[in-house]
């Protein structure tokens, strides 16, 4: 069960969010009101998050917090406090015992939303940690429901990412990086609300900003979960482009590792050839002119040359 664990000092706080959640029956929700009660329930069960006030008598919230974060690593933790204490906030965020704060007196949605996310990453962690390719497929799959357009996306860039692989020498355990990386590219986006990736125009500077996010959330979750390099590397760098006008590095050339230039290719691939909220799929034949007025600043050329055989290939599957 998705548990959240509320730590404040002062009981008018606490009713107040337990209030708030009274219709959230998704949600398991404790309360108590000081640090060492609250690391009791931690050694004895469960906990996705754990919210806590800054200021509190006795355990402070930052020395709470490191606790938990040497008891139980995965759980995600989130800082509440009073406007004046922000600095120390933000201090407590760089020392990465936060993973966000939410400042007093709060906004009830604000709350929500970052509690929310928070119990996301919990469940991604988890997921990806749990090192069972089943596990790992159902969650690209999850990421692909909040976006109907990409249904069997995952899928479609593995089988192209690992032919490319095949041909350009790649074998054994690099080629499962390849298909996980290439399940997993887009494990970010559960990160970014469904109204915005599905959206049917152009997205404001803020949306793109939360979209353009998907690569490092999705790397720094998987980092989290001790997945291999080569994953983290194609969920990072699959936005960057060869020429270096990319994202989120700017990487150019050969600087973006091999792995993550292979799944570029096939992820744009299948965008083009399937049919997106804002257009329908281009022609097979139309596909591979794109791809080619693409290839200068976007794409390997070397692996591009290699890919359009393959594709023809594929191409000629599907008619
Ligand atoms: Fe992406």
């Amino acid at each position: 069960m998705r548990t959240v664990l509320f730590v404040d000092d002062e009981p008018s706080i606490l009713n107040s969010i337990e209030r708030m959640y009274l219709e959230r029956d998704d949600i398991r929700c404790l309360f108590v009101s000081s640090g060492q009660e609250a690391l009791d329930i931690l050694d004895r069960e469960e906990v996705w998050v754990v919210v806590s006030d800054y200021l509190m008598p006795n355990m402070r919230g930052i020395e709470f917090l490191s606790r938990v974060k040497a008891r139980r690593p995965h759980t995600i933790r989130i800082m509440m406090t009073a406007y004046a204490d922000l600095s120390i906030a933000i201090d407590a965020i760089n020392k990465s015992e936060a993973f966000r704060f939410v400042t007093k007196p709060w906004n009830n949605k604000e709350l929500m939303e970052v509690v929310d996310e928070a119990l996301m990453r919990y469940h991604l962690i988890e997921s990806l940690g749990t090192e069972d390719e089943t596990v790992y497929l159902s969650l690209a799959q999850t990421v692909e429901l909040k976006d109907p357009y990409t249904k069997g996306h995952c899928d479609r860039v593995a089988k192209y990412a690992v032919a490319l692989a095949k041909d350009v020498g790649l074998d054994g355990e690099q080629l499962e990086v390849i298909k996980h990386g290439s399940w997993l590219h887009d494990c970010g986006k559960i990160g970014v609300p469904e109204r915005v990736l599905n959206f049917p125009g152009r997205l404001n500077e803020d949306d793109m900003e939360s979209v353009m996010q998907h690569p490092r959330w999705g790397a720094e979750v998987a980092r989290q979960a001790k997945m291999s390099e080569g994953v983290i590397n194609i969920i990072l760098y699959h936005h960057e482009q060869y020429s270096g006008t990319g994202y989120p590095s700017g990487l150019k050339g050969d600087n973006i590792p091999i792995e993550a230039r292979i799944v570029a290719i096939a992820d744009v691939f299948d965008a083009l050839y399937t049919d997106r909220p804002y257009r329908k799929a281009y022609s097979f034949e139309r596909v591979l002119d794109i791809l080619k007025e693409m290839t200068p600043t976007h794409f390997d050329p070397e692996l591009v040359k290699r890919f359009i055989p393959l594709a023809k290939k594929e191409g000629e599957n599907n008619e």
